[in-house]
């Protein structure tokens, strides 16, 4: 196997990880014309499945959603599991990390560990692209998202043709870096109407985990 991709959204085929990994693969298949394996990280109970692609495939794509300024549990459960797995022959690995607010700036401290993951795990590190603004791309009207799915095509057909990540592209989805004083200043505006939490708060309600929002169960009790 040469490619195999492994999305790791715990949303799975709902997830925009996937309309990411489409585009990808569209432009790929225009000079590659052969079917990437596809698997989601997801899927625990093809757990076996998974690590079998994975150790046999050359090169290894993941995608994933930066959750919490990391990646999700099931991600980092597969890297510990792949630790554990012996190569014959030296794989190469890329990441590509999306998030929902618009700063790429966040993803650069997951960016730093996904590179030393790769050296620890003697893999040899293609990179990682990173792409803020991605929450609700599904929502969005496809004049709006056309940018973003054509990078996504044009970095698969870089990839197809380099088996590696086209930097112009990666620096382009890279941006914004951070926001402007200008539109941060806004933003905080905005927030006091609530507009920026209307749709977060939407999905809290619909999960009817609205009123648990401010939990922190991990916190530790105050004793005296
Ligand atoms: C539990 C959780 C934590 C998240 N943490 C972050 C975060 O730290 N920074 C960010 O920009 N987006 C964060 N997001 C937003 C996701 O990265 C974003 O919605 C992404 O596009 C989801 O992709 P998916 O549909 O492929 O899962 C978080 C979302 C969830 C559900």
């Amino acid at each position: 196997m040469q490619v195999v991709i492994f999305n790791g959204s715990p949303r799975r085929k709902k997830s925009n990880t996937k309309l990411l990994i489409n585009s990808f693969l569209s432009g790929y298949k225009k000079v590659i014309d052969t079917k990437v394996p596809v698997y989601y990280i997801a899927s625990l109970n093809k757990k076996e499945e998974l690590l079998y692609a994975y150790k046999n495939a050359k090169t290894v794509i993941i995608f994933f959603p930066l959750y919490t300024d990391m990646m999700p549990g099931i991600v980092k459960e597969f890297f510990e599991d792949i630790s554990k797995i012996k190569n014959s022959e030296r794989k190469k690995i890329a990441f590509v990390v999306q998030s929902g607010f618009p700063e790429a700036y966040q993803s650069i401290f997951v960016e730093k560990y996904l590179e030393k993951l790769a050296k620890r795990l003697k893999l040899d590190y293609i990179g990682t692209i990173i792409k803020g603004g991605v929450e609700g791309i599904k929502l969005m009207p496809s004049w709006m998202t056309k940018e973003l799915f054509t990078n996504f095509s044009s970095l698969g057909e870089y990839f197809a043709k380099n088996n590696e990540f086209d930097e112009e592209i990666n620096s382009k989805l890279r941006k914004p870096y951070k926001m402007s004083k200008i539109k941060r200043n806004l933003f905080s505006i905005i927030s006091k109407t609530g507009l920026t939490n209307f749709y977060w708060n939407g999905n809290l309600k619909r999960n009817k985990a609205y009123e648990k929002r401010h939990n922190h169960p991990y916190a530790q009790k105050w004793s005296h």
